[in-house]
């Protein structure tokens, strides 16, 4: 495992469209090992990372289950890894803070959906289908958004996104 450099707001993969990935190759299982680690150990530890945010174009999420997570679905080393992760239904709605490990310092209360059912791909390569609430349904749309190019300011109004995003150049 290795801890792999975070990239900041700015940088051009943050607002690309990942591509789907064909096969499960041991490179893409070594970055997935290296992305747990740097969710982990890096220098600042997160709950959830994406693949664009190591440079890699690729969409690959991580994430950090809460201690009472049930599902052993797409579970690898204690974290939830999707490839090609698919939102395919969401309801309710929730208002949580949200920070990111491309923003350091910056967060926002973001409005999403509190329920979500999310499809893709596990570490094997097997199709998988997870029903989640909570934190993790919160940091699967947070990191699904940056396979999409998009941020967590993206879903806020004109007017507090200029905000933020004032406070991001200034970080
Ligand atoms: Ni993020």
């Amino acid at each position: 495992m290795a801890i792999l450099q975070v990239t900041r707001h700015g940088d051009p993969l943050l607002t690309a469209r990942m591509e789907p990935i064909g096969d499960v190759t041991d490179e893409i299982r070594t970055l997935l090992d290296d992305m747990i680690d740097t969710m982990r150990n890096g220098e600042t530890p997160g709950v959830g990372l994406a693949a664009p945010q190591v440079g890699r174009a690729l969409p690959i999420i991580v994430a950090e289950p809460p201690p009472d997570h049930e599902g052993t679905e797409a579970v690898y080393n204690g974290a939830v890894v999707l490839m090609n992760p698919e939102i395919v239904y969401a309801t309710g709605n929730t208002i949580i803070e949200e920070g990111c490990l491309s923003c350091p310092g910056v967060t926002a209360e973001v409005e999403r959906p509190s329920h979500i059912v999310i499809k893709g791909l596990d570490r094997d390569g097997n199709a998988v289908k997870l029903e989640v609430e909570g934190a993790l349904a919160r940091i699967f749309q947070h990191e699904v958004d940056h396979l999409h190019g998009k941020f967590f300011f993206d879903h806020l109004n004109p007017i507090k996104r200029q905000l933020v995003k004032a406070r991001i150049r200034r970080t």
